[in-house]
């Protein structure tokens, strides 16, 4: 009798943890499609540690406690999640913010120092080689000037015109369980974000794309709140977006170099 209670014990906490594990689509999913574990995969499968765990890593560079992963949902494989697939085969490519044509290398070291608010890796470094092979293994199956299905975020059609006390009143009923009253996330005892803060000192700063109104109304509205893309209307979105992006984060000391020839998006925060 005992034993076949410990067996169904046993088989339910089973259960459970699997339920769990799909319902969160994590850490199952995180490193999804999986690169196969071969000597040749060496840079790609370190690339793909730092791209999901970047303050565990690369706290010299990274002042947020977000990853790459943070943003580019599923290790940069979720279609609308800021997927990176086939970005490898983009670059490089001409960026009005820069005003100029940028390398892939380079354009990483924006989202370091913007979106992780931090400094620029070595560009000859080893860490940066490892991010080259882990975004090249992502492209590995889209041709050259091919844009794979779900890359990037996809933008919301029409004007908006929002409502800050809605966006707070939003944000507490859909986001603030998550991500905290103050925006702040949670963290576990060892200092990793299991949630990462959406503003605040440990946030993406100022000059992050995520800070603009556009891209943060769409990656909301097809990503959160996590698990429930899709659930939220593009004025909800906008709303809650605007409120989010007008709470404290760091500032970008490189804001005034930004746009040198123009094409500045209305929606930039500087
Ligand atoms: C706070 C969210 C956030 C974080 C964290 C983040 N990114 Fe990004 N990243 C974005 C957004 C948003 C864009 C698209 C910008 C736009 O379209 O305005 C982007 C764009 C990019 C691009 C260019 C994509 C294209 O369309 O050409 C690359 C490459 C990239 N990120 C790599 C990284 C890497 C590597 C990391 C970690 C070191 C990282 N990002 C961290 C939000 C983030
Ligand atoms: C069920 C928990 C949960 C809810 C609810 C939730 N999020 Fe998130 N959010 C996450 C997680 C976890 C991540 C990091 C991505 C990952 O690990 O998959 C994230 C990432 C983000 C990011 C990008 C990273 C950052 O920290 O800036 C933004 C912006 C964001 N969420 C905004 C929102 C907004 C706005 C809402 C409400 C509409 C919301 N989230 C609701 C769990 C949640």
């Amino acid at each position: 009798m005992r034993y076949l209670a410990r067996q169904i014990f046993r088989g339910a906490l089973a259960l459970s943890i699997v339920s769990l594990l799909i319902y969160l689509e994590l850490p199952v999913r995180a490193s999804s499609e999986n690169i196969i574990r071969h000597p040749k995969n060496f840079w790609a499968l370190k690339g793909q540690r730092l791209f999901n765990e970047t303050p565990r890593f690369l706290k010299e560079y990274n002042h947020s406690s977000l990853s790459c992963s943070s943003c580019h949902l599923r290790g940069g494989q979720k279609p609308f999640g800021a997927s990176l697939i086939g970005v490898y085969n983009r670059y490089p490519r001409y960026q009005a913010r820069a005003g100029r044509v940028v390398t892939l290398p380079e354009r990483i070291n924006g989202c370091f120092v913007r979106s992780l608010s931090g400094k620029p890796l070595p560009l000859k470094g080893n860490e940066m080689k490892a991010f080259m092979a882990y975004l090249q293994w992502l492209s590995k199956d889209v041709p050259a000037g091919k844009k794979a299905p779900g890359f990037g975020i996809k933008k919301i059609k029409g004007i908006f015109k929002t409502n800050l006390s809605r966006g707070k009143t939003l944000y507490a009923v859909r986001c603030a369980r998550c991500h905290g009253r103050n925006g702040e996330g949670v963290f576990r005892g060892d200092g990793r974000a299991l949630v990462p803060p959406v503003w605040g000192k440990k946030s993406f700063n100022i000059g992050a794309g995520m800070a603009r109104l556009s891209v943060a109304a769409a990656f909301i509205k097809w990503n959160m709140p996590r698990w429930q893309g899709g659930s939220l209307s593009s004025q909800q979105s906008y709303d809650i977006a605007d409120y989010l992006i007008h709470q404290p984060r760091p500032d970008f000391a490189g804001k005034n170099k930004d746009w040198p020839k123009g094409g500045k998006p209305a929606d930039a925060r500087y």
